[in-house]
């Protein structure tokens, strides 16, 4: 692999850097009329989130707080279990406090569903979801997602924070990786 050329290893770019902070504009005047007159606390699930959580949290044209967890969910290679491990917790009470969850995709939607009970738990004031990207299997899972930025095809897809193997996050756009790049 040709660590010095990102854009070669893609098949298909689904939606440019452009397309994206377009999108959360518009998810970011939602956001703001919908959490009115009251705090905002945004927490990003680490490693995924953070090219969303800087995004969204810039495009918002009101004060908000932001905190970070990182989970890792056990499974067997590219599936989710729904058996989750916090390896990094947040460092501020969620007591009486609107949560919005932001997070980069949504595909099983089992590791999102952990998370959001473990929050709960905390007696924060409200629960909300924002997650940039959402797959066709997660329209059958039990949490609800109240802010979409696109609905993909079922593909692996990296870029804008997302990864394989590690690599590709600091893609601006994303995509989906060329047959090469796995052989
Ligand atoms: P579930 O299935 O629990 O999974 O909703 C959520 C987490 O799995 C990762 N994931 C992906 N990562 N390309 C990636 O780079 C993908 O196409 C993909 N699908 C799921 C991601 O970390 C997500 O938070
Ligand atoms: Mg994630």
């Amino acid at each position: 692999m040709d660590a010095s050329d990102i854009q070669s290893d893609l098949s298909d770019v689904l939606y440019t850097a452009d397309q994206i902070q377009n999108r959360l504009n518009e998810l970011a005047a939602e956001i703001e009329a919908d959490y009115a007159g009251r705090d905002l606390l945004l927490v990003g699930v680490l490693n995924g989130a953070i090219m969303v959580m800087a995004d969204l949290s810039r495009s918002l044209k009101r004060h908000c707080e932001m905190d970070w967890m990182a989970i890792s969910s056990y499974g067997s290679g590219t599936q989710s279990s729904g058996v989750v491990r916090i390896l990094k917790d947040l460092n501020t009470d969620l007591s009486g406090r609107h949560v919005l969850v932001v997070e980069d995709i949504v595909d099983t939607g089992l590791t999102l569903a952990y998370l959001i009970q473990n929050l709960k738990s905390r007696n924060p004031a409200s629960i909300g979801v924002m997650a940039m990207f959402r797959k066709p299997e997660a329209l059958r899972s039990p949490v609800e997602v109240k802010y979409i930025g696109y609905d993909l095809p079922n593909e692996f897809v990296v870029g804008y924070g997302l990864d394989y193997a590690g690599r590709y996050r600091n893609l601006r756009d994303l995509g989906t990786l060329a047959p090469h790049v796995y052989s």
